[in-house]
């Protein structure tokens, strides 16, 4: 797939079905295994709590969703959901490896834009990566707000541009020098050379914030991590 300045959902949906079997290891070893200390934050900042149903949205191979699931325990549930089949799979084949098996975990192919869950359903939600990736932020955002239960919060993480240029520079030479080659060596050169643009676009920490009032949430808080270069939205409903 060629680079381009617009991505539509297909476009997204092929990238991610075809990145799915070299995804968890290019996270791995692009982030020394860090991605799962910010993953755990994410899921500590939703407030998930024992026998909570809760959403993984984005879920992708299921990183979270695993977290999310040890967080509720077997009182709870998660619902892993994500508009890539190949990831799905992916994420099922993961914890079909883990014993105790984390049976309360159910993966639904389903279109962030168009939740198909019932309003006021979900005590808790999170989501990893994918805000940069949906086509129309306000309506994920908005459809977010409609499943959640009054008070539930999402917990939303995503790369972010620091604010400082220094960290900046240092964050588009790592993602053009590191990461773009490493994913060419798998043969992935196309797919990872979108996430610059991507980031490019992605509007601020402030910026997310208003965007979630702006769908309804009654408190919303930007949290830099990685010196900026990563950040965690945690939206009240
Ligand atoms: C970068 S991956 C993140 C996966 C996982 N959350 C993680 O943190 O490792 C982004 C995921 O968002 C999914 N995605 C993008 N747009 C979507 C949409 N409109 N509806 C559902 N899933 C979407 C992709 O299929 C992909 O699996």
């Amino acid at each position: 797939m060629p680079i381009k300045s617009n991505y539509t959902s297909t476009d997204i949906q092929a990238i991610f079905n075809r990145i799915a079997p070299v995804y968890d290891r290019l996270n791995n070893d692009l982030s020394l295994g860090i991605h799962w200390v910010w993953k755990q934050m994410t899921v500590s900042w939703s407030g998930a709590k024992s026998g909570d149903t809760c959403l993984d949205l984005c879920c992708g191979s299921g990183d979270i969703t695993q977290l999310m699931a040890k967080q509720v325990g077997a009182k709870g549930t998660v619902i892993g959901a994500d508009f890539a089949p190949a990831q799905l799979e992916n994420a099922a084949a993961r914890i079909a490896d883990i014993y105790p098996p984390l049976d309360w975990i159910n993966w639904v192919e389903a279109d962030a834009l168009n939740l198909p869950f019932a309003d006021n359903y979900f005590d808790a939600a999170t989501m990893g990566y994918g805000l940069r990736n949906v086509t129309d932020i306000p309506r994920c955002l908005a459809e977010l707000h409609r499943v959640l239960k009054p008070n539930a919060k999402v917990a939303i993480l995503d790369f972010h541009r620091p604010n400082s240029n220094l960290v900046r520079r240092f964050q588009q030479w790592y993602l053009a020098a590191i990461v773009v080659p490493k994913a060419a060596q798998l043969g992935m050169t196309d797919e990872y050379a979108y996430l610059n643009p991507s980031l490019d676009r992605f509007p601020t920490g402030r910026e997310q914030v208003q965007l979630g009032l702006d769908a309804g949430f009654s408190h919303a808080t930007h949290y830099p991590i990685a010196s900026g270069m990563m950040g965690v939205l945690v939206l009240t409903k």
